[in-house]
């Protein structure tokens, strides 16, 4: 289907055919959900054995007393994790409770409020922004939007943001104090950012403000779908150009274990960690330490991680394949949008012509098959193509997927058609 080169008559018939196979399915109320990128219970069910893991040994290998109040920046154990997750010495990890968005807000915080590492608080300044790498994750774009922060649209190249926009702007503007990055399997992109890619970004210390931080959440570190693609290490990049200052690095085992009790871990380095720190100390006594001893007797070695995301792999990849096959036998040949392949992470990021998504995710609705809404994507809700659909295949039983992602496509075509029917008068 080439609506590009269709006349109207055919487009017209097309409608007709489209709209009335939209009529049946609508008549079978169906109730499905392609939303929020969730493990689903068999994924969940694969770490239920961290209950009840430490029987009624509570002691951690250095005799701390997990049940007890301290220890502000988390288990050793807990934080060799951390370091093995995101290849960085344990000595640059704080291992807090279970949600690394928590960290990324008090990391905001840190920096809005005091600054970091001796430098002046970006509240002081006129007009703080952050890069926003689009289409990206929503919430990462919230907790600016709470701040206040201004956020500035960056492209996504497949190999990660637009460069030269970002070195541009930087340049321009010192009032930019961050960047958030998704660097491995990108929400919802799926890009994975190239050699050059880091080693530029590590190079945006030496021209930024010096508060300025690139907030590098590796939330996909370790979730390959088959194969292991590597990620440059932003750590040695930074090093090397002595920026090492300028990164905090963020992950956690929300995908890996349980999504709502897991670890999450910050890696900095010594002076950042002391600026987090200094926020953390008023704000807790310390993380919960029974849950990360649970977590790093499960996980006795990386190996033993890495192995339990390769069950993860067996049970995401058919639905990532199911998503990959409607999209290809429905849309391949057509001028009706693009997608990516992603080899990991939990979203497939598609687009559709220029003013079609919104009307897309509505008639999905009105189908009975509920898609994350148009814009999210985007600072403020707002995609100025008015294009990029997430889809989260992770969560539904395949059968489902497979109605749901039949539904998309049908509601795809169908509003690509009736939006050149009106553009072509
Ligand atoms: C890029 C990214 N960062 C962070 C999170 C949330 O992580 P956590 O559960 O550790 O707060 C998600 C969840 O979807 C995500 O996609």
């Amino acid at each position: 289907m080439h609506i590009e080169s269709a006349n109207s008559a055919q487009l017209a018939e097309w409608e007709k055919e489209l709209s009335a196979h939209y009529e049946r399915i609508c008549q079978h109320e169906l109730s499905l959900d392609i939303t929020r990128g969730k493990p689903s219970a068999e994924q969940l069910n694969l770490s239920d054995k961290l209950d009840g893991i430490l029987a009624t040994d509570y002691r951690a290998a250095d005799g701390t007393d997990t049940r007890n109040y301290g220890g502000l920046i988390g288990l050793t154990c807990a934080r060799e994790l951390g370091a093995d997750m995101l290849q960085v010495p344990t000595d640059e990890v704080i291992a807090g409770s279970n949600s690394s968005l928590t960290l990324m807000y008090h990391a905001v915080v840190t920096g809005y409020l005091f600054g970091f590492a001796g430098n002046p608080p970006w509240r002081e300044l006129k007009a703080p922004k952050f890069l926003c790498p689009v289409p990206g994750y929503d919430r990462h774009f919230t907790i600016c939007e709470q701040f206040d922060i201004g956020m500035i649209n960056i492209p996504m190249r497949g190999d990660g943001p637009d460069m030269d926009a970002v070195e541009k702007h930087i340049k321009e503007d010192s009032d930019i104090i961050g960047i958030w990055c998704v660097p491995k399997y990108s929400n919802p992109t799926g890009d994975t950012y190239s050699g050059e890619t880091v080693e530029r970004l590590a190079q945006l210390g030496q021209i930024a403000n010096p508060g300025f931080r690139i907030f590098w959440d590796n939330a996909y570190s370790v979730h390959d779908l088959g194969h292991y693609v590597s990620l440059p290490s932003i750590r040695s990049a930074t090093l090397e150009n002595d920026t090492i200052d300028s990164v905090l690095q963020f992950a956690s085992t929300s995908k890996v274990t349980h999504a709502g009790s897991g670890i999450a871990f910050v890696s900095a380095s010594s002076a950042n960690l002391d600026s987090l720190k200094h926020q953390m100390k008023a704000m807790t006594i310390g993380p919960d330490k029974v849950n990360q001893l649970r977590h790093s007797r499960f996980f006795t070695e990386f190996t033993t991680l890495k192995n339990h995301m390769h069950k993860h792999a067996d049970i995401l990849k058919p639905k990532f394949d199911c998503v990959l096959e409607h999209l290809q036998n429905g849309l391949g040949d057509s001028d009706l949008g693009q997608w990516d392949k992603p080899e990991g992470g939990y979203f497939v990021s598609f687009n559709t012509r220029p003013g079609c998504a919104k009307a897309v995710v509505k008639l999905a609705a009105d189908a009975g098959v509920k898609l994350t809404p148009a814009g999210a994507t985007f600072p403020y809700g707002k995609d100025p193509e008015d294009s990029n659909i997430r889809i989260a295949p992770s969560f539904p039983p395949l059968e489902e997927l497979d109605t749901a992602m039949a539904i998309f496509v049908l509601c795809v075509k169908l509003a690509s058609i009736r939006n050149r029917l009106q553009e072509t008068g």
